[in-house]
């Protein structure tokens, strides 16, 4: 480990999460406009070796998670070569995908081969109709499959992100629990956060209390667990269910004193906040020939200038961001 990845506030960032693409096969609602957004022209995204050049760098100063995230990981074309590379760097322990699990399920033997360990995966709605009413696309039953499949395939837990919006989804918090009964998969309700291009309204947000709430009203046994000092979930668990509940509540108690995660952009672009608006390019003095010594530097001065928090609830919708789709969560 080094100092590189330390900052002011003496947080030490052992996880990056890298955004393999800007494009997506879904248009969820929270994440981007319906006419899309504007994409980086290709000539300035990073290549796959400059990605594994980039995260050998930060696996050499002490980064042992990686996630990858998009838009939508899945579609990029060498996205099981990227896994393999990656899962080879001495030092990560941990290789992690987020993904709306539209065209998983068939890739999992592929990419477990390829050292993929952990899954994550995107889940709104129970309901096939509001499915395409939120990511404006079909593919409802594709995503129930591959949350199968990577049950199926030993990934434990599996993750399902349902991000919870008033009078969209929040009549479905009990049918959420429900999967948790029989399926071994950990069911994180998260906060509806702000970013551009997703018209965010604080009366769509539903607070983590209120959710909890209704769970307790309709489920005996809720027990909290305990939770890492660095994850981004509050975690639960119910008498007799084989899956878990968690919540993320990043507008009503963010979790930012624990924040342990950097962002590496498709556009290579170091983002050190989820919400911070700074950035700093490492493909430029990258293909200008940089040295790892010179890259590391940079590193370092980007993540000593990260925020102690983030803006605070507010102040955040009223800040500019990038769209959700560009920062992969
Ligand atoms: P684990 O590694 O399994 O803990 O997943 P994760 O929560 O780090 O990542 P995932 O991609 O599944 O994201 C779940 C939700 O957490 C999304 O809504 C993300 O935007 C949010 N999230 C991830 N990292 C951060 C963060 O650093 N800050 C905040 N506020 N939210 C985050
Ligand atoms: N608020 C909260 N979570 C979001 N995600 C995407 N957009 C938002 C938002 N506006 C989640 C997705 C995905 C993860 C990477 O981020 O559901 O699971
Ligand atoms: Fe795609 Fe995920 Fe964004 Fe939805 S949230 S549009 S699935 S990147």
């Amino acid at each position: 480990a080094s100092d590189m990845l330390v900052d002011s506030f003496g947080r030490f960032h052992n996880y990056l999460r890298i955004s393999l693409t800007e494009r997506c096969n879904l248009r969820c609602q929270y994440c981007m406009p319906v006419e899309g957004v504007e994409l980086t022209p290709n000539s300035h995204l990073l290549t796959s070796d400059e990605i594994i050049r980039l995260a050998n760098l930060f696996v050499n100063s002490g980064v042992d998670k990686i996630r990858l995230t998009g838009g939508e990981p899945t579609i990029r074309k060498d996205i099981e070569e990227i896994c393999l590379q990656l899962s080879r760097l001495k030092g990560l322990k941990t290789l992690a995908m987020t993904t709306n699990g539209i065209v998983l399920a068939k890739k999992i033997p592929k990419l477990k081969e390829c050292g993929l360990g952990v899954i994550n995966i995107s889940l709104d709605t129970l309901v096939p109709a509001k499915f395409e009413l939120l990511t404006r696309r079909k593919g409802h039953e594709r995503v129930m499959e591959s949350i199968t499949a990577a049950v199926e395939y030993g990934f434990n837990p599996v993750k399902v992100n349902c991000v919870v919006m008033r009078g969209i989804n929040d009549d479905e918090i009990c049918d959420f629990v429900e999967l948790t009964r029989e399926k071994p998969v950990n069911v994180r309700f998260i906060e509806f956060m702000p970013f551009d291009g997703n018209v965010w309204n604080i009366k769509k947000l539903v607070p983590y209390a209120e959710i909890l709430d209704k769970v307790k009203q309709r489920f005996e046994g809720v027990k909290r667990l305990t939770d890492h000092p660095s994850d981004t979930a509050k975690n639960f668990m119910i008498d007799g269910h084989h899956g878990t509940i968690s919540f993320i509540t990043s507008m009503t108690d963010h979790f930012c004193a624990g924040c342990n995660r950097l962002r590496l952009l498709a556009d290579g672009n170091l983002k050190v906040c989820l919400f911070g608006p700074s950035e700093v390019s490492l493909r430029d003095p990258l293909r200008a020939g940089v040295d790892d010594l010179g890259l590391k530097e940079i590193i370092g001065a980007a993540v000593k200038k990260k925020k102690a928090a983030h803006a605070g609830m507010l102040d955040l919708a009223k800040t500019a961001n990038r769209p959700m789709i560009h920062i992969g969560g």
